[in-house]
């Protein structure tokens, strides 16, 4: 069926293969981009495929409801949002900074929020519509180094508990992917250290160092094929009933058992032998 499927973050991991998958699948992809002028990757690989590259910061509050304007007046219906672009920070919390902090907040939930908040009422007006939230293990579990990243990917996740209460009464599914480590730019160009860990002097180099070898190893040898997340995102863009949570990865689903159901002290104590230097 051809639905029509808004996905943010689209020029590379996540966002681009999921936008390529959602089209394979006969949708209609407006693929939002930070900055429109990187999208010739995409468009090159889409080729004959239904993808319009859009610029979509979506911190913006004009490129925001520009593009939802734009889909409503091309297609008259957003069925589903993908919520998928995402900054990640490494570093520990009392050293990140508040510009930083407030970064990863303002990409990771509220522009969420306002993207989510904007959609809704088309979706409700047709009584059917899915939203997509791309969270992270990170939002079940926090690791040390990931504090700020895991804090915002945590909010997400009860944003989204309660917004599936909240539209569920109008036709609006509510569904949460929760991957593990993939092999995206994250890890990659997008990988980011907050400014000041490893000063010289500070009380966290050798953590934060620490932390940093264990990332290049799992960036290296334990990280997914994304296209499997992509494909899970553009099951459940064209949903019409599914669970909220949607844990994806071996590591991610291990992470979440051991929380959920072992005991915390054990999963401290690994967590700490794993993280800390000798
Ligand atoms: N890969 C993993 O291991 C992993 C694990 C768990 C969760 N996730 C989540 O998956 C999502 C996608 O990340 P990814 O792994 O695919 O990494 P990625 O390749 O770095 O993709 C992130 C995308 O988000 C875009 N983006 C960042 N800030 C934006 C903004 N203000 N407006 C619009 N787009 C923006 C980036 O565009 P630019 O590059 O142009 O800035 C990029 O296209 C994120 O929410 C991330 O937290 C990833």
């Amino acid at each position: 069926m051809n639905k029509t499927v808004l996905i943010t973050g689209c020029r590379s991991g996540f966002g681009k293969l999921a936008a390529l998958e959602c089209a394979r699948r006969g949708n209609t992809v407006y693929a939002g981009l930070r900055d429109l002028s990187t999208a010739d990757p995409l468009i090159a690989e889409a080729g004959d495929l239904p993808v319009i590259p859009v610029q979509l910061d979506v911190t913006s509050a004009a490129d925001r409801e520009q593009v939802v304007a734009r889909i409503l007046a091309e297609r008259g219906r957003i069925d589903a949002l993908v919520n998928n672009a995402g900054v990640a920070l490494g570093g520990y919390v009392e050293q990140v900074d508040e510009d930083e902090v407030r970064r990863v907040f303002e990409v990771n939930v509220i522009a969420v929020w306002a993207l989510t908040k904007a959609v809704l009422p088309a979706m409700r007006q047709q009584r059917a519509g899915s939203v997509v939230m791309v969270g992270s293990v990170s939002g079940r579990l926090a690791l040390p180094g990931l504090g700020i990243y895991a804090a915002s990917k945590h909010a997400l996740e009860g944003m989204s508990e309660a917004l599936r209460h909240e539209v569920a009464p109008f036709g609006v599914l509510v569904t949460l992917v929760e991957p593990g480590p993939y092999k995206t730019d994250i890890l990659g160009r997008n990988r980011t250290l907050s400014r000041n860990a490893g000063a010289e002097g500070s009380p966290y180099a050798a953590y934060t160092a620490k932390a940093e070898q264990l990332f290049d190893t799992i960036a290296e040898s334990g990280a997914g094929d994304p296209q499997d997340v992509a494909n899970k995102i553009a099951d459940l863009a064209q949903a019409s009933s599914a669970g909220l949570r949607h844990p994806m990865g071996g590591s991610a689903r291990v992470r979440i058992l051991m929380k959920d159901h072992g005991p915390f002290a054990l999963l401290e104590w690994a967590i700490g032998k794993a993280t800390r230097p000798a």
